[in-house]
């Protein structure tokens, strides 16, 4: 039986190497050369194409490539009762709150307005009178990861996540449709690392957009449908927010034509806050098939994000 790596958009070989490194008795296979795909019985895909699911009679688990497992869950081969994991490993963690924590402090810190003062020579001494209160929605592996991070910076970080729970985190957290905007009410900048489910879909609105204090920062390193883009556009145009910084969006590559490309208060960034390393991918997943061949369904499922 064999694994089979499945990503479209990147080269998998480098990965399909280190496995096979790690562990040489593994049959790893990558996209599109299968081989016999009755002989699958792992998959790790990202963004696959569709009705691949349906070709794989013998497949016993499926894991994401990256932490979003919503291509996966979206798929509607995809058989209710397959064990679906993903890869949110430690380095991923760090290297999504390293950005986060540039993003922030860039904007915080003004960066951009120094720049433009050094392009006319002028020097204009600035600091911020106080660090800023940075609102998390999502607060799994990668959440918990930026909150400490910023806290670390003496950043006061609160969190909204599912269900109400003790942790040793020192966030305020905040829960329910209430506790999510009076969560927004109180922080300058809200950063989204939510997973996209029914309930958090769209979940950016003009509702939400409102509720932030005048000036706050959006920064979605979560997906492109959890912020409608006509809100958060008009919310900018009207000052209510002073920037958004975008990782994720519903179509990508960002079509030429998006107004986010040429906005004044938007920065892109093209879907790589944080990209599944080669190392940290090839244990996982043979830590994943380890758990599927002994059975171990439910170690092998990952707990929800939040
Ligand atoms: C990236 O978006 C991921 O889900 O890992």
């Amino acid at each position: 039986m064999a694994i089979l790596l499945c990503a479209p958009d990147r080269d998998l070989q480098p990965l399909a190497l280190a496995i096979r490194a790690c562990d040489p008795g593994l049959e790893v296979r990558v996209w599109p050369d299968h081989g016999p795909l009755a002989e699958i019985e792992f998959a790790v895909l990202w963004k696959h194409p569709a009705g691949l699911l349906k070709r794989l009679p013998n497949l016993r688990a499926v894991s994401s490539l990256g932490a979003g497992v919503d291509h996966l869950i979206n798929d509607p081969d995809l058989p209710k009762t397959l064990p679906v994991g993903r890869l949110a490993g430690p380095k991923l963690a760090q290297d999504m709150a390293s950005w986060v924590v540039a993003q922030v402090l860039w904007h915080w810190l003004r960066m951009d307005q120094f720049a433009a003062h050094q392009a006319q020579a002028q020097w204009q001494p600035w600091a911020p009178a106080r660090p800023p209160h940075v609102g998390l929605l999502g607060f799994g592996v990668m959440g918990q990861a930026c909150g400490r991070a910023l806290q670390a910076l003496g950043i006061e970080v609160s969190a909204w996540v599912r269900r109400p729970r003790v942790d040793d985190t020192q966030a305020k957290l905040y829960t329910g449709p209430d506790g999510l905007l009076s969560m927004a009410a109180s922080v300058d900048v809200l950063v989204c690392l939510l997973p996209l489910s029914a309930e958090t879909d769209q979940l950016i609105n003009v509702q939400l957009l409102a509720q932030l204090p005048p000036g706050a920062l959006l920064i979605n390193a979560g997906r492109g449908e959890h912020v409608v883009d006509e809100d958060l556009l008009q919310a900018l145009d009207q000052g209510q927010l002073s920037g958004a910084v975008l990782d994720s969006f519903r179509i990508e590559p960002l079509p030429s034509d998006h107004p986010f490309w040429h906005h004044p208060k938007v920065r892109v960034s093209p879907h790589c806050a944080a990209i599944t390393q080669v190392d940290e991918a090839a244990q996982g997943i043979i830590s994943q098939y380890q758990q599927l061949r002994q059975a171990n369904i439910n170690a092998l499922r990952e707990t929800p994000v939040t």
